[in-house]
């Protein structure tokens, strides 16, 4: 078993893919040999088979320490330095963890902090962890982003009044660059444990390092396991031919579409324990591919629920949009639907039948609808949503959105523009050089 895509209703023929091998190998031999643009950040390729395992096991190590000693931990960070964590954790466990009865969920409660800049967020969720043993995981490559900066100096003030400085020190855990930064220096100057980041890993490429790594232990989930998936990934998805690569084909197969003025990808889940998976696929796809003017725009829909509100526009509106669809075969959780005596409702057709049948029905009803209204469709079959695939699954992304931002003829390892918005909010606010 492996992930498998499907695209037999994406209008696109094998042989416009085969008239692609030549450029994909030598794109492919750029990532590799790292000779393309933005070729200092390509330390993700190897990391599922490189990653030293001291470092995993000093993570497991700690993510036991905070399991044992904390009912809550705070993940402080924004983009990349959260939203791996975040859909990982969010992918593999309960939807409802975090109200989880103690007895079901043997590990802390888990709070995103400082990827907003309201009052609000933080004074909610002071109330919501007030009598509860706190641990603090502040994420920062760069160690200088405004919002976990803010977030954190909040939270270390509340730590350290609650805690004393000294116990304040041994439950604050920072993830930050090896040398610089203000996060690094404070770190260092307050005795902080530290886990590094690798130099050559971006935000958006970082959940297989402790970034990813930390939180997702802290959750209970075995990071062993993702990894294996990872590796597996790297593997399979090393082969330059396109023809057997469904990684390149998917990169390929979305410049194919967007040459042909479909501006718009639509990532769509039947499962809405996906909602933050596909939240970290936007961030990868638009951070590494939205410059120069150019790039598809990544958005997200969560089905069916989001048939009931973006199905009209998918269906019938402007004609710039293809869809992807993740589609997950074999949930391993069912609820059966029993008959009624008086079928009031009406639903008595669907006596015996599963939740998770249904649910396949609406989507392939949805995908044949979509086709026919003119919606080129790709699915990305996932066998199981556990953390083996969960782990390739990302990898698989990974890989497909750096061809796919050589094949654009972009960077897809730097983002330029996220600057713009810092310089005008640091001018108005008076920062000292702005
Ligand atoms: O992918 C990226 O590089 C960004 O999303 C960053 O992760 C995000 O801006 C946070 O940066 P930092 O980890 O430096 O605080």
């Amino acid at each position: 078993m492996t992930i498998r895509l499907d695209y037999n209703n994406a209008f696109i023929k094998k042989s416009e893919l085969e008239n692609l091998s030549n450029i994909i190998k030598k794109n492919h031999n750029l990532i590799h040999e790292k000779k393309g643009a933005g070729n200092d950040y390509l330390g993700w390729l190897e990391l599922p088979s490189k990653y030293h395992k001291e470092e995993l096991d000093r993570i497991k190590r700690v993510a036991e320490r905070i399991r044992n000693n904390s009912d809550v931990l705070i993940i402080i960070g924004i983009g990349g330095s959260y939203l791996g964590a975040r859909a990982c954790i969010d992918a593999l466990s309960s939807q409802f963890y975090n109200i989880l009865p103690k007895c079901k969920r043997k590990t802390p409660e888990i709070y995103y902090v400082g990827n907003n800049i309201s009052s609000d967020y933080i004074l909610d969720l002071f109330e919501v962890i007030e009598d509860k043993e706190i641990s603090v995981n502040v994420i920062s490559k760069s160690g200088t982003t405004t919002e976990p900066a803010i977030a954190f100096r909040i939270f270390k003030e509340y730590m350290e009044k609650r805690y004393g400085k000294e116990e304040a020190k041994n439950r604050i855990y920072a993830t930050t660059d090896k040398k610089k930064g203000a996060l690094k220096t404070l770190a260092n100057s307050e005795g902080y444990q530290t886990f590094t980041i690798p130099d050559d890993v971006g935000g958006r490429y970082s959940i297989f390092t402790p970034v990813g790594l930390l939180p997702i232990a802290v959750a209970g989930i075995d990071i062993d396991k993702l990894m294996d998936g990872a590796k597996s990934a790297e593997i399979e998805y090393s082969n330059d031919n396109i023809v057997e690569n469904p990684c390149y084909q998917y990169a390929a197969i979305r410049n194919i579409l967007h040459s042909r003025n479909k501006d718009i990808e639509i990532l769509a889940y039947y499962e809405p324990a996906l909602y933050y998976a596909s939240e970290w696929w936007k961030q990868l796809f638009g951070e590494s591919e939205g410059k120069d003017g150019k790039g598809l725009f990544p958005a997200a829909v969560g089905f069916t629920t989001d048939l009931h509100s973006m199905g009209q526009l998918i269906q019938d509106g402007k004609r710039n949009i293809f869809e992807t669809t993740i589609n997950i075969e074999n949930n391993q959780r069912e609820i059966t639907i029993k008959a009624t005596k008086d079928n009031l409702d009406g639903l008595n057709f669907l006596e015996g039948k599963t939740l998770n049948y249904v649910n396949k029905k609406a989507f392939e009803g949805t995908l044949k609808a979509h086709v026919q209204g003119d919606v080129p469709n790709l699915v990305i079959n996932l066998p199981k949503l556990n953390e083996f695939y969960f782990g390739k699954l990302i990898y698989f992304f990974e890989k497909s959105c750096a061809m796919s931002g050589y094949l654009l003829g972009v960077n897809p390892f730097d983002q330029p523009g996220v600057e713009k918005y810092k310089t005008n909010m640091f001018q108005l606010l008076g920062k000292p050089g702005y």
